[in-house]
């Protein structure tokens, strides 16, 4: 685990062939972000193929498995309070910021039907914790149809459409794409830049006094951090003031950019995040000084 405490637990990992088990979360949701590789997805409810951008969001006690077409690369973010829902749109809508209507879900087609077989099969179920094995003479992922509202969803970013404005720069709460009572999940997808001079081009000078601010950075050009690579994470703990770095902020007073060219996953907590030794062991301990002028 790289970063937790009470309401959420965040990681990375790497899945490169299918386990021979399958999972079950009893503590909390999950919500899952693709940052590389693609395959095939198989729950309770069915099939479902994902690729590089995907969101799968998991309601907590689904059986899941993985199977992967290639190397697949995942952002895991657990809530262990609170269910994981979509945000209040209020003025902007219901179909901002991407139209509910494009959440796919599994389907019980032929791939599902013909991995139904009589092998025995082991679910890792997770509870305080704590792993236990449950055992089975057949695959328990033996669905033939379900009804309801709750089930597996999956959105991809470039379905996202970022909403902005030409002369006011919006704060990030803006481009939340998934919350809880605890935690936000927002989404920075590619924008154009305000174009009214007196705008503010890059993002505000802030403390965030409210939540622990964690970004994953997965695709393109981050333009308000410099040395920042996909695949990384910056953690901006609560009160400690932030802003863009020094190039940054001077290519945004020249005006020259058009549009963000940048896509990134960040957690804002309410609760204050632990960092674990794993994370302690891969910091980049300069990233501190990358504010100083050079
Ligand atoms: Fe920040």
């Amino acid at each position: 685990m790289l970063f937790s405490n009470e309401s959420c637990r965040i990681r990375t990992c790497t899945v490169k062939t299918a386990p021979d088990h399958l999972v079950r979360n009893g503590d909390g949701d999950e919500l899952l972000f693709v940052h590389r590789g693609e395959g095939a997805f198989f729950c309770d409810f069915g099939h479902l193929d994902y690729r590089e951008g995907d969101y799968l969001l998991i309601p907590r006690g689904t059986m899941w498995r993985f199977q992967p077409a290639s190397d697949t690369r995942l952002l895991l973010i657990e809530s262990s309070q609170a269910s994981i829902g979509l945000p209040e749109k209020g003025l902007l809508g219901s179909h901002a910021i991407f139209d509910p209507a494009i959440l796919d879900t599994p389907e019980i087609d032929d791939l599902f039907i013909r991995q139904q077989t009589e092998e025995q099969s082991r679910v890792l179920v997770k509870r305080h914790n704590r792993l236990t094995t449950i055992a089975y003479p057949f695959n328990p992922l033996d669905a033939i149809g379900w009804k309801g509202d709750l089930a597996v969803c999956r959105l991809n970013v470039a379905d996202i459409r970022p909403v902005m404005s030409h002369r006011y720069h919006l704060p990030p709460s803006v481009h939340s794409t998934f919350v809880t009572d605890q935690f936000v999940v927002c989404t920075f997808c590619p924008r154009p830049m305000e174009t009214d001079p007196g705008a503010l081009k890059v993002p505000f000078f802030h403390s965030n006094d409210d939540f622990d601010e964690l970004i994953f950075y997965h695709k393109g050009e981050f333009f308000s951090r410099d040395n920042i690579s996909p695949g990384m994470l910056t953690l901006h703990p609560s009160g400690f003031p932030h802003g863009p770095h020094p190039k940054a902020l001077a290519t945004g007073q020249q005006g020259d950019r058009t549009t963000t060219d940048e896509i990134a996953v960040m957690i804002d907590s309410r609760d204050a995040l632990k960092v674990s030794d794993e994370a302690s062991r891969v910091e980049w301990e300069g990233y501190v000084d990358s504010w100083k002028e050079v």
